[in-house]
């Protein structure tokens, strides 16, 4: 695998042949096992907004993996004062083995691969959030021994979590509905992607989208980049809350994702929070693995 720019981009071989890998990774972590894949290589980590688990997970992963990560603030660079991508691209891949990008357009990730020599790997943009998601599979399969036969729900903003949720669920075989109001719908290409597919629905209703759910997503409804809608998206999304009524309509062993940060009382009830907060914290965890898969994937020498 060259790059991770989106999950579009991903066969569902690639995505689970990283799966794999993953919980190979995690067993390796639990008993002690060294795998340092990634001896001497150096990872760039572009930041133009916060993080917390990307961050880490990165930065820990390409340790643990014997390599070395270089955090970058996109506002310390040259980037930050506008120095063009493509000449950020190249000047970087002359020093670095690959580079994971945090930023609000996909467009600038897709440059970079474009123009760059490197693996480039996208830690979330205003598009997408495929390392995320590939975490999120994970933690699925973890918990219901494999993807057949599951029905996804996603209950929010359709936003970047929404539209890798959507492509990656559907990619492994399971069903996807999703309920957004319907000014804040997935991208149109998520949607002329899954619409063909016959598993996938989407409306306004979010009980409709939780019947039977087997396992039910939400995101904040405010991302970095929108705080000033704030209070305008608090009201188009009164009725969109992950609470016990929503439950009661899904499987009674619906499981409870959230990619974090969670804001309690909004897109999710701090009961039902804390009711799944062990499936949430695998995860959460879980992007530490399904990180270092795809470093091994992308950075590696493919011995994997
Ligand atoms: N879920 C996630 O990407 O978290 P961070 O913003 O903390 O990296
Ligand atoms: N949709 C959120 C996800 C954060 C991990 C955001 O973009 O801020």
């Amino acid at each position: 695998m060259k790059h991770l720019l989106k999950m579009l981009d991903l066969t569902t071989d690639e995505i689970l042949d990283l799966l794999n890998l993953a919980d190979q990774l995690k067993y390796e972590r639990k008993h002690h096992i060294p795998h340092p894949h990634l001896a001497g290589k150096t990872l760039g980590m572009i930041f133009q907004k916060a993080s917390t688990r990307t961050r880490v997970s990165f930065e820990t992963g390409m340790t643990q993996l014997g390599g070395y990560p270089l955090f970058l603030s996109a506002n310390d660079m040259q980037i930050g004062r506008g120095e063009p991508v493509q000449d950020t691209a190249r000047v970087l891949s002359r020093y670095l083995d690959g580079i994971m990008i945090r930023t609000f357009a996909q467009q600038e990730v897709e440059d970079l691969a474009k123009y760059g020599t490197i693996p480039i790997i996208n830690g979330l943009t205003d598009f997408c959030h495929p390392c995320q998601v590939l975490a999120d599979l994970m933690t699925v399969r973890e918990y219901k021994g494999s993807f057949e036969g599951l029905k996804m729900c996603y209950i929010g903003d359709g936003n970047n979590m929404a539209n890798s949720l959507i492509v990656g669920g559907l990619k492994v075989g399971m069903k996807v509905a999703v309920a957004c109001p319907n000014n804040y719908q997935p991208d149109q290409k998520v949607l002329d992607f899954a619409n063909p597919t016959g598993k996938f629905t989407l409306t306004d209703k979010p009980i409709e989208a939780a019947v039977d759910a087997d396992v039910i997503f939400t995101d904040v409804w405010a991302s970095m980049g929108q705080e000033h809608e704030a209070e305008k998206r608090k009201l188009a999304f009164d009725g969109y809350q992950v609470n016990d009524e929503l439950l009661s309509a899904a499987h009674p062993e619906c499981m409870v994702q959230h990619c974090l940060p969670a804001h309690r009382g909004e897109e999710i009830t701090a009961e039902v929070f804390e009711a799944h907060a062990n499936e949430i914290f695998d995860e959460a965890e879980n992007r530490l693995h399904a990180q270092k898969a795809v470093l091994v994937k992308t950075l590696g020498n493919n011995e994997n």
